[in-house]
């Protein structure tokens, strides 16, 4: 299933700034120093909101198709594979008994684009547009997204992995312990190990390791707290209260898709045996890096069509 949705450049004009939703409540001089740098905790205005209660959301996992609804047991080791955590530990769960005995079961359920929804999709995209308007002077255009709400029980964890997007995480109901980890600490993520993740989709996350513990940036989250996610930042999260509603906004711009194309190329460097600069230091070598990148993969297309 592929997830999310581009966008150009124009796609969030349609929402004036009346429309968009004034939710976030930004410390302008904090989000400047750490937009996209180290995760930040804010506040915002949604945990009101009818479309993000249980009752409402359990109706729309009714109405989503089957394959946007994740679930699983709640309670998981932090250093399992987060790739492979839904399947391995769905353990005989059906949609039906995780939404009738929530609880009981110790659910964690991940409805994936809720935007997909017709009733979700004007609060999701205002919600974005308030994002995309706010990220303008230290960011570049929205180019993706994609969103998630998730549902949990006591003890539930998500496990440490890291996306290659950014977040406005927003907790609604409920309380989470979130560690976070700097993208730019080499203790956490060497170089190589960056490059790769941005190359070999779902393959090669770094693996958690109990030296990182004392490495990570804590935060209690409670209803109208939210969390910032910089780029590929590696996290944990857990569940502290008996039942949590997260709303998770991840996003692509014009400039981290650069910093992608920057690491893919990095990649193919290190295969062939050389020993590239990290990226995120130097915007102008980033730039450059993606276009050779973007310039490679166009003219290999053909030459790819022909084998197929
Ligand atoms: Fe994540």
């Amino acid at each position: 299933m592929a997830l999310g949705q581009f966008v150009d450049e124009r796609y969030f004009e349609r929402f004036s700034e009346t429309t968009a939703t004034r939710t976030l409540e930004l410390d302008p001089a904090e989000f400047r120093q750490l937009y996209n740098r180290e995760a930040f905790a804010f506040h915002h205005h949604l945990c009101d909101e009818p479309l993000l209660q249980f009752e409402e959301l359990f109706k729309l996992c009714k109405r989503l198709p089957e394959n946007s609804i994740k679930f699983r047991r709640g309670k998981v080791p932090v250093d399992i594979n987060f790739d492979t955590s839904l399947a391995q530990n769905r353990d005989g769960l059906t949609l039906d008994s995780v939404i009738e005995h929530f609880d009981e079961n110790e659910s964690y359920l991940a409805i994936y684009n809720p935007e997909t929804d017709p009733e979700y999709r004007d609060l999701i995209e205002r919600i974005l547009s308030e994002i995309s308007r706010n990220i303008l002077d230290v960011d570049s255009p929205i180019t993706w997204y994609s969103t998630y709400i998730f549902m949990s029980t006591a003890q539930s964890v998500t496990p440490y992995h890291m996306d290659r997007e950014m977040n406005f995480l927003f907790q609604i109901q409920g309380e989470k312990y979130a560690k976070l980890w700097s993208r730019f600490d080499e203790r956490v993520m060497t170089s190589a190990e960056r490059d790769t993740l941005l190359t070999d989709e779902g393959k090669k996350r770094p693996a958690y390791r109990q030296a990182l513990e004392r490495l990570s940036k804590n935060f209690e989250l409670r209803p109208g707290i939210g969390l910032h996610h910089p780029f590929i930042a590696p996290h944990l999260i857990s569940t502290k209260s008996d039942r949590s509603v997260t709303l998770a906004i991840t996003y692509r711009t014009e400039l981290s898709d650069v910093w992608s194309d920057a690491h893919n190329f990095n990649y193919y460097l290190r295969k062939a045996g050389l020993t590239p600069g990290p990226v995120g230091v130097d915007r102008k070598i980033d730039q450059r890096k993606a276009t050779l990148m973007r310039c490679a993969r166009k003219c290999l297309k053909p030459i790819r069509d022909l084998i197929k």
